[in-house]
């Protein structure tokens, strides 16, 4: 593994490229927007001030990654010598499959194609392509330079050897992977997006507010965040899309995404990244209970 490239400039793809040029990797990321890429390599650049100012990388590591990382609108010129791919798009399932159906054609024959998808099937993106044997789910967490998981799912035709190399790769990264079977969410999503619909219609039903309900699952099962606040940080149009996978995929009502969620995702209220969700991050450092949320 030499060249690695990733699709999508986004809150997931700009960590997974950080994190393959910080283990050596040649990485090229690539979007159709410039302005998608000119964002995220300031963000890169200040997550690793970031890691120098705490200790975690000299100063020299950081511009070794800076100097191992480019970025190009040109997909086909930048996969024409990869030996891996790592897709990070929007998470809709006609980009998914068309991207992998171009990538099959773009790539060199021995190039293994990744998805970072964090619900749909990598069966079915495999099946867009020649090569369902290469293709496997490489599933990072947010925000991908800390969090040390990384699912990996292997699709029902993706093979022995394809697996074991992206197992090992993951450890070269200094990830501790998970092989799973490619079923609806995986493992990761299947168990958090649950607790996180349980959540929003714990608030929906009037048993807490949004800071009860945050203080509870932070301080009594010892949550990094609590479930809305996490919610917020992934997107609920995301955390709204993986529900109805598990629905659609498994038939269960159990699954069917709160009235809440569906009206929040509707009125744009998207989490951090549209500044209101459950809360409000005018002043992102400080966030307060969105004002519909407040108690009156
Ligand atoms: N890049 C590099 N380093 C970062 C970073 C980034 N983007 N964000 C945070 N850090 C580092 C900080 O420098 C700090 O490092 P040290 O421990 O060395 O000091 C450490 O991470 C903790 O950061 P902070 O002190 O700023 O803040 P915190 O203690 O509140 O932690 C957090 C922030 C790591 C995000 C923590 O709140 C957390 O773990 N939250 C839960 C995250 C989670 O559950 N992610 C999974 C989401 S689900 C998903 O991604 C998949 C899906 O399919 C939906």
């Amino acid at each position: 593994m030499k060249q690695i490239v990733v699709i999508g400039a986004g809150q997931m793809g700009n960590g997974i490229a950080h994190v393959f040029a910080q283990s050596g990797f040649s990485t090229a990321l690539v979007d159709i927007r410039q302005e998608s890429l000119d964002k995220a390599m300031a963000t890169i650049s200040k997550n690793l001030d970031r890691q120098v100012s705490k200790g975690s990388i000299t100063e020299a590591t950081k511009t070794e990654t800076l100097q191992r990382l480019s970025t190009s609108t040109d997909m086909a010129a930048s996969c024409a010598t990869a030996d891996l791919v790592v897709e990070a798009a929007t998470e809709n399932i006609d980009l998914k499959l068309k991207i992998f159906a171009d990538l099959d054609r773009m790539a060199p024959a021995h190039c293994i194609l990744a998805s970072n998808t964090s619900s749909i099937s990598i069966t079915r993106i495999a099946a867009a392509t020649q090569r369902p044997e290469k293709v496997i789910g490489m599933h990072f967490m947010n925000p991908v330079p800390v969090m040390k998981l990384v699912e990996v799912i292997r699709g029902y035709s993706t093979s022995n050897d394809v697996t074991s190399t992206i197992l090992q790769l993951s450890l070269n990264l200094g990830k501790s992977p998970v092989e799973v079977n490619d079923l609806p969410g995986f493992v990761a999503n299947k168990i958090l997006m649950p607790m996180i619909n349980e959540a929003i219609y714990t608030l929906y039903e009037g048993t807490a507010g949004v800071e009860e309900i945050d203080t509870v699952m932070k301080l009594g099962m010892a949550h990094p965040m609590g479930p809305l606040r996490l919610a917020d940080f992934i997107g609920l149009d995301t955390c709204l899309s993986i529900l109805r996978v598990l629905h659609d995929g498994f038939g269960n009502p159990k699954y069917a995404p709160c009235p809440l969620l569906v009206n929040m995702v509707t009125a744009k209220k998207l989490g951090d990244k549209t500044g209101e969700g459950f809360y409000n991050y005018a002043d992102p450092k400080n966030p307060v209970v969105a004002a519909f949320f407040q108690k009156k």
